[in-house]
This record gives C-alpha cells, sequence and structure tokens, in this order.
C-alpha cells in the first residue's frame, strides 16, 4: 500500500473514531432504561434478601425502601453494592451489624442496579452512570 493511502485511512479512521466518541458523549443518560434494566439486576443479585418491596428483614437484612442510609451518600452506596460491607450501620433507625458479601457486578450493572433501588420503594434519586461506578471503584 502507498505512503499516501496509509494516511488516508489512518486520518479517516481517526475521524469516524472523533464522531462516534462525540455522539457517546452527547447523548443523554436514559434514566428510564436503566431503572428497568436494574430491576432485573435487583432480581437475580439483592432482593432475596432485600425483599421484593425493598423491606429488607428487621434486624438481619436492611431495607432499601425509604432507606435514609442507602440514599444519604451515592459513592458509600456503589462501594456497598460492589463491595459489600460487614460494619455496624444505622439505617432507618434500626442498627444492622451483619455481613453482606461483594458482588461481582459491571459498570453498567451496578449504575442500572442503584438507578433501580434508588428510584423505587418510595425512593428519588438522582442517576448514577457507569462513570460514577468506575470513579468508585477501589484501585
Ligand atoms: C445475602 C444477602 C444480601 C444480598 C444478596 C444483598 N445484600 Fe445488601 N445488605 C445485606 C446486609 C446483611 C447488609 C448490612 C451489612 C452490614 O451490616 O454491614 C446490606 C446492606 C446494604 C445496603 C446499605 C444499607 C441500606 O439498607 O441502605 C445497601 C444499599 C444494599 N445492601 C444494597 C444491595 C444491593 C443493591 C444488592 C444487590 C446488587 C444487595 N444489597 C444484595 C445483605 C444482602
Amino acid at each position: 500500500m502507498k505512503t499516501k493511502h496509509v494516511l488516508f485511512l489512518t486520518l479517516t479512521g481517526l475521524a469516524v473514531m472523533s464522531i462516534l466518541s462525540s455522539f457517546k458523549k452527547q447523548t443523554p443518560f436514559d434514566l428510564d432504561a436503566s431503572i428497568t434494566r436494574g430491576k432485573d439486576v435487583y432480581a437475580t443479585y439483592c432482593q432475596s434478601c432485600h425483599m421484593d418491596e425493598g423491606q429488607g428483614v428487621e434486624g438481619v437484612f436492611p431495607p432499601l425502601a425509604k432507606a435514609d442510609y442507602l440514599m444519604a451518600d451515592t459513592k458509600r452506596s456503589i462501594q456497598q453494592v460492589l463491595y459489600g460491607a460487614n460494619t455496624e450501620m444505622k439505617v432507618n433507625g434500626t442498627v444492622y451489624n451483619t455481613e453482606m458479601a461483594a458482588i461481582d457486578l459491571k459498570d453498567g450493572e451496578a449504575s442500572d442496579v442503584l438507578n433501580y433501588v434508588r428510584n423505587s420503594f418510595g425512593n428519588k434519586g438522582k442517576a448514577v452512570i457507569p462513570d460514577d461506578v468506575k470513579a468508585a471503584r477501589k484501585k
């Protein structure tokens, strides 16, 4: 291949890539779609403990429904989902000191399930995007 052609192909490739990446940036995050996907993630990974209405089990599995602890700190809630916890926490006035194991979720799955729980069971919260999850991962 002639150098001219290689250069042409490289430049075309770069142009396509930059158009694609600017398109990606401009597409607004679709919170409703994320919540819908998150419902399935919840059913698979969370519901067995936190229950179908997010009510949990008093003293054992803390509630996500109208949960002050969940909604108080977005980064902490992302890390809770990724890494679990084995610590004392007070949720809606009840102290829990049990253990939740880490859950192996992709950035998108974690953002979806958080958007679901943060916007269900009487909660209302801003979107958590996959980049927020990436940023909250412990290095
Ligand atoms: C095996 C049971 C179990 C599963 C499955 C589980 N959790 Fe938990 N979760 C717990 C327990 C137990 C705690 C309290 C841990 C502690 O005391 O340190 C907790 C705490 C939490 C908290 C912080 C307290 C609160 O209620 O706000 C959040 C948020 C949470 N879990 C979300 C999730 C999400 C989302 C999933 C699914 C991706 C999930 N959990 C899966 C048992 C579980």
